[in-house]
């Protein structure tokens, strides 16, 4: 969360520094800034809201240095208004920051010489240089010691007025990378934020701090050793995505996804030979158990691979929320399989739950969509879902190319572990090559879906019902619901509704049931009842097969083609983000920057 850069160079950056800014605001947009050096004076620009603002306001403000430091904001401590977006500024330092400085408030009792003028964390970092400066240190020695005395998860980038050709940056527990130009060094806090910039990168690791300059850049590690990181070649030019004839990104990146899933599909599938391979590294043959740990969406998706993983493979598998697991001491054994699922690769619990399994030696994978990212290069081995840029903040297309690519590894492990025969190996992985024709005709019935989210988009809360792998798709059908319509509501095991849930069922409740024409379908259809009897609105989003059995009893009906029941999720799946998608169009909310949340998550 929030988005950092910097530019050291010899021409005026303020234009490039926005530029940047717009690349990163899917990190937050609650608040953003930029501060340069403006023939050696700090000078800063601040707007509440998205980056536009800061534009706005700009237009009537000359900073006009060729050094400096832009934020894009998703609010931890303190609101979200101007005062409190950064750069914050203490003395002769401008700070832009990204994660939380935990031991904030013990440091600011320490200074209480120090005005503090905002309810940031981030402003202690200011004044904890800024006094070390007063007190007569060098600049590189009052940035070193200030991080000596800091606690919790940051990336830094500093500048200090009167030191105008400098820009200090730090690393722990928030990413960062430098771009190296042509008599310009960058900053930033991903490869999207510097493509237009650089293509030679250098990713610091944790614990690393460095200076910069327009000549060149040094690195030091935690023990403040001089280190040398290697520099990374990107793919990819400066072309940011684009909404191109669509209304939001969001409908944009549902409507690429029979492409996406297929593109996921060619790194793992052998469409002429019917069968999926996987890394040998994962050792699936020899695993006792795979741990698969996500956030979100993504967690959503993990727990689909449980069906999946146990059904056809034969594996233990346990999934866990990675703000759970991390602080839970899991008991993990080495002959376990690690598998992170993360979209960006860089939310922070993931990361953290990476970071524990390989420390206790298990091996480890990475199934992201931005291979640059800090999963990918932590964990043995990195898989691709190869999705492409998403912009929306609700997950559409990396959610299936997630389910894609664990579909497909479901069947490398099952021809490893010799637990489905051939046939079935042939049928499944048809299956699967078939699916983004079946996207593509799902995705005729945007219209008819339109219909029925002008109905839900009058409703103050809704249920999303499913059973076995649809459960997740229920899960997430409410997941996407409520963050982009704001309509409460929730996702639950079909069969466990009337344990209790069941009491808030009332006349036009809306309810969603997700059910395919699988071997559960008759179970699903007797929750449906016991609902529809109570008063609820029932919109059953079911296959052909289902909907000529049970179209009497709902209210409304989305009629998905069949499919087999291994791939019926990926189906179902469009489904529920076009009706999320339509609602929220409905009541008129900010479908691809919704209320409250940003794209990567790199706080706890
Ligand atoms: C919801 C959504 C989030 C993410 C979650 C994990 O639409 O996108 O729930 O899935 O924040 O993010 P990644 O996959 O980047 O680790």
């Amino acid at each position: 969360m929030c988005g950092i850069i910097g530019i050291v160079g010899t021409t005026t950056v303020t234009e490039r520094l926005i530029d940047g800014l717009k690349r990163l605001e899917y990190r937050g947009y609650d608040s953003s800034g930029i501060a340069v050096l403006d023939g050696g004076t700090l000078k800063r620009e601040r707007a509440e809201g998205k980056i536009k603002a800061l534009e706005t306001k700009l237009g009537g403000a000359a900073l006009d240095g060729t050094i400096g430091i832009a934020h894009t904001r998703w609010a931890t401590h303190g609101v979200p208004n101007e005062n409190n977006a950064h750069p914050h500024f203490a003395g002769r330092v401008g700070v832009v920051h990204n994660g939380i400085i935990e031991n904030f408030l013990d440091l600011r009792k320490d200074m209480s010489h120090r005005k503090f003028t905002t309810e940031t964390d981030t402003e202690v970092v200011a004044h904890l240089v800024d006094d070390a400066l007063s007190s007569g240190q060098a600049p590189i020695d009052a940035f070193r010691t200030s991080l000596k005395k800091l606690k919790g998860a940051y990336a830094f980038g500093l500048i200090i007025d009167g030191f105008d050709d400098h820009i200090f940056a730090a690393r722990a527990g928030s990413p960062l990378a430098l771009g190296i130009g042509d008599d310009e060094i960058y900053l930033g806090s991903d490869a999207m934020a510097l493509a237009m910039l650089s293509q030679k990168l250098v990713y610091l690791e944790e614990g690393d701090w460095a200076v910069l300059s327009p000549t060149g850049y040094k690195i030091f590690d935690r023990d403040d050793n001089p280190v040398e990181r290697d520099i990374t070649l990107i793919q990819g030019g400066p072309a940011m995505a684009e909404k191109g004839n669509y209304r939001h990104f969001m409908l944009k990146e549902i409507y690429e996804q029979p492409e996406t899933v297929g593109r996921t599909m060619t790194n793992y599938v052998d469409e002429f030979r019917l069968s999926a391979d996987a890394p040998e590294g994962l050792g699936f043959a020899k695993i006792d158990r795979i741990i698969i740990i996500a956030c979100g969406t993504a967690y959503y998706a993990a727990m689909v691979a449980k069906y999946w993983f146990e059904q056809i493979a034969d594996i233990a598998v346990d999934i866990d929320v990675a703000s759970e697991f991390r602080y839970r001491s899991p008991v993990v054994s080495q002959d376990s399989l690690f598998i992170a699922v993360s979209q960006s690769g860089e939310t922070a619990d993931t990361l953290a739950a990476l970071r524990y399994c390989k420390d206790k030696g298990l091996r480890t994978a990475a199934l992201v969509n931005v291979m640059t990212s800090t999963m990918a290069r932590e964990a043995d081995i990195a898989l691709p879902i190869n999705a492409g840029p998403e912009i929306g903040v609700a997950s559409t297309k990396a959610f299936t190319s997630q389910l894609t690519a664990l579909a497909s590894l479901t069947l490398a492990a099952g021809r490893a572990r010799k637990t489905i025969s051939r046939d079935a190996e042939i049928r499944l992985t048809r299956a699967l090559t078939q699916t983004p024709r079946l996207i593509k005709e799902a995705l005729l019935l945007d219209e008819s879906i339109e219909a029925i989210a002008s109905d839900l988009s009058g409703k103050s809360s809704a249920f999303y019902l499913g059973r076995g792998a649809q459960t997740p798709i229920a899960l997430e059908g409410a997941l996407k619901l409520k963050e982009i319509s704001y309509i409460h509501a929730e996702g639950y095991a079909a069969g466990e509704l009337k344990h209790g849930p069941i009491a808030l069922i009332e006349d036009g409740t809306p309810v969603i049931v997700i059910a395919p024409y699988d071997t559960l379908f008759e179970k699903t259809v007797s929750n449906l009842q016991e609902v529809a009897s109570r008063g609820a609105f029932i919109i059953l989003v079911t296959d052909e097969t289902g909907a000529a059995s049970a179209k009497d009893m709902a209210d409304e009906i989305i009629v998905l083609p069949n499919s087999d029941s291994f791939v019926a999720p990926i189906v179902m799946s469009i489904a529920i983000q076009l009706l999320a998608y339509h609602t929220a169009v409905a009541r008129g909310t900010d479908v691809d920057q919704p209320r409250n949340l940003a794209k990567s998550v790199t706080v706890e």
